[in-house]
């Protein structure tokens, strides 16, 4: 669950979810040392590795993906969203609504009192302050001093290369200068308050803000695959070179270390990737190539009952294929580089039921080559269980980890149909159809208070899919499941 989103598109309950991590990170105290490495960070004056030098992007990669791992071991489906600012500009925005970010400070204290951060909440005391920010309440002056950068800003960023040059410190005149000074500065001043200080975690909107600083950053790499996605190599001041230790964290944490964001286990809904094909188990080869230097092909296949498959490139095309799932593209099963004496590559895996994700590169990352890939089945399956219509629930039960359940229902008729789930396991529901595995319908993840999960849809007559999983991945129970018309 590595997908990082817009902010404007989370539904209630996953804004209420990132909320709840975050004041739980608040109360254990742990949100706090962010705040803390945060102010070090800008006082250290002798190596400032996280702010005015070529480390700004890497430094605080680290630091979102470092938090964003902690709210996770909270809620696991919980990843940090983006403001995109050249979109949500106003302090009308839902960004500022008293169930997400809550609003402007007031007048003149500038304290911050409607949401999850207001001071009156007894939730939200600032305790790692500034000298221009004593707390206890958080403070907020939303567009009184700066403005937002637009699109044309942004853009003109994205535009600039190389990714950094001498004077490695002040220059506006690369990629990660203009970002930083030109992009990047500005947000904070709008926000005004807290966000103005050495101590800026301590607004959550600074999370928001630097992931959208994060992806603009993996944006700015899928752009120029021939510029050097770091810079400096070893020019620069110790803490800013590509293989130098980022303080605090030291050791192997470098520039070098958090480059390819995907590899930290993370997404923007934003990437720029091929568009997913679709694999049907069992059909002939699919015909690919991979046309440009780096390119990542992206695959996807529905394994209706756990079995073994096998998945297999032919051609003269030297590949490496990875394999995610089930029901994520970012938890990885296995990676097959070369299988052998021929150049292609071959996954056999035992795999239970859900959602896979086959990712195909060229082993030498500047070449470029044809391709045929499919996937198949050991064995023939056994057909998907099936239920009637209004009639009595069928008993299921998630036995392991990551584990989804398939069924089928036909709609005879077309009109309204409720999926429900029943009993104590917090399930997730997923519909797909009509007369497609792999056609999504609707999501459902949390029907409300209770603990279960139900979809009504309009359906036009054929053949639905219904996946039911865990709500959280490694979770196990048992479950109801119904339809009735
Ligand atoms: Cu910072
Ligand atoms: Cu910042």
């Amino acid at each position: 669950m590595g997908l990082r989103k817009n902010q404007a598109t989370l539904s209630a309950g996953e804004k209420a979810r990132f909320i709840e991590a975050i004041l739980r990170l608040k109360a254990n105290r742990i949100y706090d040392e962010y705040v803390l490495q945060h102010r070090e960070a800008m006082n250290d004056m002798m190596r400032m590795p996280a702010h005015g030098g070529p480390a700004f992007l890497p430094w605080h990669r680290e630091l979102l993906r470092r938090f964003e791992l902690d709210l996770q071991r909270i809620d696991p489906s919980v990843t940090i969203p983006y403001w995109d600012w050249t979109v949500d500009r106003s302090l009308a925005s839902s960004l500022w609504s008293s169930d997400f970010m809550g609003g402007n400070g007031e007048l003149d204290s500038r304290r911050v009192t409607t949401g999850p951060f207001a001071f009156d909440t007894g939730r939200w005391n600032l305790t790692v302050t500034s000298p221009g920010d004593p707390g206890p309440a958080l403070r907020r002056a939303l567009g009184q001093s700066s403005g937002l950068p637009t699109a044309m800003q942004v853009e003109a960023a994205l535009t600039r290369v190389p990714y950094d040059r001498s004077p490695w410190m002040g220059s506006t005149q690369s990629f990660r200068g203009v970002l930083e000074n030109l992009v990047h500065n500005p947000v904070h001043a709008w926000v005004g308050g807290s966000m103005t200080q050495a101590t800026s975690p301590n607004d959550p909107v600074f999370f928001l803000l630097h992931c959208n600083i994060d992806r603009l950053w993996a944006l700015w790499q899928a752009r120029h695959p021939n510029e050097r996605p770091y810079l400096p190599a070893a020019e620069g001041m110790p803490g800013h070179n590509l293989n130098d230790p980022m303080s605090p964290w030291g050791g192997t944490t470098t520039p070098a270390s958090v480059l390819d964001h995907r590899r930290l286990g993370y997404w923007y809904d934003t990437d720029v990737v091929d568009s997913i094909i679709d694999l049907t188990i069992g059909a002939d080869a699919t015909q690919a190539s991979i046309e440009r230097a780096g390119e990542t092909d992206i695959y996807r296949f529905v394994v209706r009952t756990a079995g073994t498959y096998i998945i297999e490139t032919e051609g003269p095309t030297d590949v490496v294929m990875s394999l995610f799932g089930p029901n994520s593209d970012t938890a990885l099963v296995t990676e097959d580089d070369d299988s052998g004496g021929d150049r292609n590559a071959r996954i056999a895996s035992r795999l239970s039921a859900g959602t896979y994700f086959v990712r195909v590169r060229h082993y030498q990352p500047a070449s470029i080559g044809s391709y045929r890939i499919a996937v198949r089945s050991e064995r023939p399956q056994a057909p998907l269980p099936e239920i009637q219509v209004n009639g009595t629930a069928i008993q299921g039960n998630i036995e392991a980890a990551n584990e989804s359940d398939i069924y089928t229902f036909t709609a005879e008729t077309t009109g309204l149909y409720t999926i429900v789930t029943a009993g104590n396991t917090d399930t997730f529901l997923t519909l797909f159809g009509p007369n497609s595995q792999t056609r999504l319908i609707v999501t459902d993840d949390d029907s409300g208070p209770g603990l279960n999960s139900m979809i009504v849809a309009d359906l036009v007559t054929g053949v639905y899919f219904v996946r039911v999983r865990h709500f959280s991945p490694t979770s196990t129970g048992a479950y109801h499941l119904s339809v009735s018309r």
